[in-house]
C-alpha cells in the first residue's frame, strides 16, 4: 500500500481543485478534510464556527487528521489552517507526503472573493493586506511541506506535473 498526497496550504491556493484532478490522475480517492468535518457534524464549516467557534472546529480538524492520516493510498486536501498545529502535522506525515500549494496575496484575493462568505476567517471586506499579513504569520507552519508548489497563472495540468516532477526529483516514494 502507498503513501497518501497531502495538499496543505492558505486558502483560496486550489487545494481542492488540485487535489481532484491528481486523484484522477493516480487513479487514487480524494478526501476533503472538511467536507468530511462537514459530514460528520451534519453542517457546514461557516455553520460549526458560527454556533460553536473556532476552537471546536479546530479539534473536530485534529480528529479528521488522525483519521485521514491512517488511510492509505489517497490524495487528501486539507484545509488551509490544518498544519497550525504540529499534532496535525505529525497525523497527516504518519503515512503522507506533504506538498505544500502557494500563490500570491492578489490571486489569493480574488479567488476567495468568488466564494465569499463560506471562510469564517476571512470577513467581506478582507483586504490583500490582510491575506499578507496572515501568510507571513502562517509562513512557518507551511514550510513544513516536503514539496512547495506554487499555482498562480498556472492551469491545473502544469500544476499537477509540477507535483509529479518533484515527487519524482526528490525521490519521495509513493508506493
Ligand atoms: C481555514 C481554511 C478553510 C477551512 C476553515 C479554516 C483556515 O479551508 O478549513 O475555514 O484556517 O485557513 P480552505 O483552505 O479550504 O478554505
Amino acid at each position: 500500500m502507498g503513501k497518501n498526497i497531502v495538499l496543505i496550504g492558505f486558502m483560496g491556493t486550489g487545494k481542492s481543485s488540485v487535489g481532484v484532478r491528481l486523484a484522477q490522475k493516480l487513479k487514487r480517492q480524494f478526501v476533503d478534510m472538511d467536507r468530511e468535518i462537514e459530514l460528520v457534524n451534519g453542517m457546514s464549516i461557516a455553520e460549526i464556527f458560527k454556533r460553536y467557534g473556532e476552537v471546536r472546529f479546530r479539534s473536530e480538524e485534529s480528529l479528521m487528521a488522525i483519521k485521514v492520516g491512517k488511510q492509505q493510498d489517497v490524495v487528501i486536501a486539507t484545509g488551509g489552517g490544518a498544519v497550525l498545529k504540529n499534532e496535525n502535522i505529525d497525523s497527516l506525515r504518519e503515512n503522507g507526503i506533504l506538498i505544500c500549494l502557494d500563490a500570491s496575496p492578489e490571486d489569493i484575493f480574488s479567488r476567495v472573493n468568488r466564494k465569499k462568505g463560506t471562510r469564517p476567517l476571512l470577513n467581506k471586506n478582507v483586504s490583500v493586506q490582510d491575506i499578507e499579513k496572515l501568510l507571513q504569520e502562517r509562513e512557518a507552519s507551511y514550510a513544513c511541506a516536503d514539496i512547495r508548489v506554487n499555482t498562480s497563472n498556472k492551469d491545473l495540468d502544469t500544476i499537477i506535473n509540477e507535483i509529479m516532477q518533484s515527487i519524482n526529483d526528490k525521490k519521495l516514494m509513493l508506493n
